[in-house]
């Protein structure tokens, strides 16, 4: 796995400073208020888990699994859900945790499919965010680290369902995904 990358872009100690940061406004911003945490699958899990253990305040938690990118470095732009929450949103907030915005399509998608389940309000939560990607505009109430234009894996991010379980964010080696299909 570490042959494939080449090089460290954000590192593991980078990461955790956000996420602590990120857990203590969310704790304050929500305090006294019913918070529902959504946890966007697969990618979502490692940031999910990091963040929630910053948060001092109760939280009911769940999640939903979509993809738009299969096999590919590019998205699809169709989103698919896999599998849905289970739990009533109704008059609660929503916070939507994710791992990166790129394009903006998973965001737009999953901030509109839950806002008409009457929520009080829906609001995002990202690890990373690659604004020069964005198609459609997504507001980020949390943002942890602002990245360039670089294809990257792990902490949760994947190439063709592998390097999830790296714990900084990294950049392939192009030779990795050159002759693959996308
Ligand atoms: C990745 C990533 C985000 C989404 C961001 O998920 O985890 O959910 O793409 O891209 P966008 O802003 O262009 O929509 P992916 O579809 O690869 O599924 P995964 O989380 O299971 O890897
Ligand atoms: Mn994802
Ligand atoms: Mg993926």
């Amino acid at each position: 796995m570490f042959e494939d990358i080449q090089e460290v872009l954000v590192t593991r100690e980078a990461l955790e400073e956000k996420v602590k940061e990120l857990g203590k406004r969310i704790s304050k911003d929500y305090e006294g208020k019913e918070l529902v945490l959504i946890g966007v699958l697969k990618g979502g899990v490692v940031f999910f888990a990091d963040l929630i253990r910053h948060i001092t305040i109760p939280i009911e938690m769940d999640f939903i699994s979509v993809s738009s990118y299969g096999n590919s470095t590019k998205s699809s732009g169709v989103v698919r859900i896999i599998k849905d929450i289970d739990i009533d949103i109704t008059n609660k907030h929503v916070l939507i945790v994710e791992d990166l915005v790129d394009t903006g399509l998973t965001l737009r998608y999953l901030k509109d499919l839950f806002e008409d389940r009457g929520p009080k309000d829906v609001k995002v939560c990202t690890a990373l965010d690659k604004p020069s990607r964005r198609k459609v505009d997504v507001p980020i109430a949390y943002n942890g680290i602002t990245i360039p234009d670089k294809f990257v894996v792990g902490y949760g991010l994947d190439f063709g369902g592998k390097y999830r379980n790296l714990p900084d964010v990294c950049v392939l080696k192009e030779s990795v995904y050159d002759n693959k299909v996308d």
